[in-house]
């Protein structure tokens, strides 16, 4: 989501579960490397997935979700949308919090059976897009009520799990929602290619009053998108059109291809010639936190709720019903049958024993039946 305020952009790119599959950004580049194709067929490879994701027991919580009803959404208007990381909102008595968004469909969640999912893929590749499109076209515009959970600063130092660890959802029973507004999409663009493939989100974008947290995966995503957008659209990204702050923006960058705005003398800060100055009076630098090693060091010590398959399991035994179980025994089973053998199996089956005993056996005998 872009949202283009008074004060500037502040772009928010989440993502359809509240979690994810690893918790330290050096593993991003070989998850996403395990999840795309083989270096010698070029085709996607099951057993690739579950030997990452085997030897990443921190991915057993998002492994858990996917493999869920909330795996396949059943168009992109039936799911929620999350941060996942958490963040820091400052207020305006200078007040911090960490905070965690939730955008809740208000269509109600519905999903796609693994049957109905690839019957859809092999008719119609479009199917997502179209559905969104049309809907809107329709007049039947999407919403999703933003809701926060917010947790007072010094708490994360306390808390029974690290509030920071990107593979856990905080329980609503400790930080209950608060609502706080509706994101509607109540139009089409005009330009596909303009508005949607040029668009450029980037987790660095922020307004005054938010900031990061300590987590390290967002610390990491905080330069890669901007990274990728010069590589991609060219280092003056930001004056597409569609990336361009409504706000008026006054910077001493001039330089790069493709720059649409003319720059005026004076070229440098500081000057003494009425060029435009950081306002830091009405900015001030509030959403910060020390970075000089004890407050990495308490988000990242060890504490008692830190391990990796508790999460999972109290989804797999508390929230899911009994139904819901079954089909996630039966996408595990299905999923595991397409290439994943010998030791990567065996370790599979570890893995989901881990999780949950009982759903474990389950899925051990739907393999091994046939
Ligand atoms: C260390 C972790 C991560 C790194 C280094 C990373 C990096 C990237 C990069 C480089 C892109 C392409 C950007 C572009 O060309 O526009 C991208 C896309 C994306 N990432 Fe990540 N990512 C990480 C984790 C995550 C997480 C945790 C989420 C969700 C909570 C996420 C959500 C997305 C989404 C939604 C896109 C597509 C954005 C678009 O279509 O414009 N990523 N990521």
């Amino acid at each position: 989501v872009k949202f283009y305020t008074p004060e500037g952009n502040y772009d928010m790119v989440g993502n359809n579960t509240p979690v994810f599959f690893v918790r330290d950004p050096m593993k991003f580049q070989h998850f996403i490397h395990s999840q795309k194709r083989r270096a010698d067929t070029g085709l996607r490879c099951h057993d690739m997935q579950w030997d990452f994701w085997t030897l990443s027991p921190e991915s057993a919580h998002q492994v858990t979700i996917l493999m869920s009803d909330r795996g396949v959404p059943r168009t992109y208007r039936h799911m929620n949308g999350y941060t996942s990381h958490t963040y820091m909102w400052v207020n305006a008595r200078g007040e911090k919090f960490w905070v965690k968004y939730h955008f809740k469909t208000d269509q109600g969640i519905e999903f796609l059976t693994d049957e109905e999912a690839d019957r859809i893929a092999g008719q119609d590749a479009d199917y997502h897009r179209r559905d969104l499109a049309e809907a809107i076209k329709r007049g039947e515009h999407p919403s999703w009520t933003l809701k926060v959970q917010i947790m007072p600063f010094e708490d994360a130092k306390t808390y029974r799990f690290n509030p920071f660890d990107l593979t856990k959802v905080w329980p609503h029973s400790d930080y209950p929602l608060h609502e706080v507004g509706r994101l509607t999409l109540n139009r089409n663009p005009a330009d596909f290619h303009a508005e949607i493939e040029q668009a450029a989100f980037e987790p660095n974008s922020f307004v005054p009053g938010i900031g990061p947290s300590p987590d390290r995966m967002l610390q990491a995503r905080l330069f890669s998108y901007a990274d990728a957008h010069r590589a991609r659209l060219g280092v003056n990204y930001k004056h597409i059109p569609v990336n361009r702050p409504k706000a008026p923006v006054h910077s001493y960058s001039k330089g790069g291809a493709m720059r649409m705005e003319n720059v005026s003398d004076p070229v440098y800060a500081p000057n003494s010639k009425g060029g435009p100055r950081a306002d830091s009076q009405r900015y001030p630098e509030e959403a910060v936190w020390e970075a000089s090693g004890e407050f990495m060091r308490t988000a990242y010590t060890l504490r008692k709720d830190d391990d990796d398959f508790g999460q999972p399991g109290t989804l797999v035994r508390e929230v899911m019903d009994e139904a819901q179980r079954e089909r996630l025994v039966s996408n595990v089973v299905g999923h595991l049958k397409k290439g994943v053998s010998g030791p990567v199996l065996e370790r599979a089956l570890e893995y989901w024993r881990n999780i949950d005993k009982d759903i474990g056996e389950r899925i051990a005998k739907g393999v091994k039946s046939g």
